[in-house]
């Protein structure tokens, strides 16, 4: 398996977990009953299977790379990518923030929170979208064969120091998880 194939069947459990998302977001819009426990595991995934993991073997591996093989960082698809990395970690500040209220009880932190699980799923998910169909078909073309090795390497390094053996498999169960507990 290619290293870009690894990060798309990433990118597909992390679109279910957008999924559940909007999901929950939406119950919550209508009044809803959702168990500030189902944003509490939305979190957690996000900051170690998302952040951790797979925007790390990104950053730290994939890019840099593919800045050695002649795709430029700033004010290239390089750059957008780390951008919209960034807003995305700043919804998920937000969405963190506003679920410690809405925990203690605070129902007037539900807007809040909804404003940042939804700007989190529509900023990821054409995001995602780009790295499928253009990013990665470009790491492809450029990366010479015996560096998509290295690559590989690379990202068993950074899953396993950086989440840990067998964390991987829990966070796709948490998924299953949560699609029945908000209805997906
Ligand atoms: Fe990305
Ligand atoms: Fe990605």
């Amino acid at each position: 398996m290619k290293p870009t194939e690894e990060l798309k069947e990433e990118h597909k459990v992390i679109l279910r977990m957008l999924k559940i998302l909007e999901k929950a977001s939406q119950n919550l819009e209508e009044g809803k009953e959702v168990k500030p426990e189902v944003f509490k595991k939305a979190v957690d995934f996000i900051r170690n299977f998302v952040d951790k993991c797979h925007l790390g073997k990104e950053e730290d591996a994939l890019f840099p790379m593919m800045e050695k093989y002649g795709i430029p960082r700033e004010s290239g698809p390089l750059g957008v990518m780390l951008y919209e990395h960034t807003l995305s970690r700043n919804y998920v500040k937000g969405m963190a923030e506003a679920l410690e209220k809405y925990e203690k009880g605070d129902k007037s932190s539900i807007k809040k929170l909804v404003e940042n699980a939804l700007g989190f799923a529509g900023l990821l998910a054409p995001h995602i979208f780009k790295e499928d169909n253009i990013l990665y078909a470009m790491a492809d073309r450029n990366i010479p064969e015996k560096e998509q090795k290295v690559l590989e390497e690379k990202f068993e390094k950074i899953e396993k120091e950086r989440i840990g053996e067998g964390k991987h498999h829990e966070y796709l169960h948490l998924v299953e998880e949560l699609e029945k507990q908000v209805g997906v």
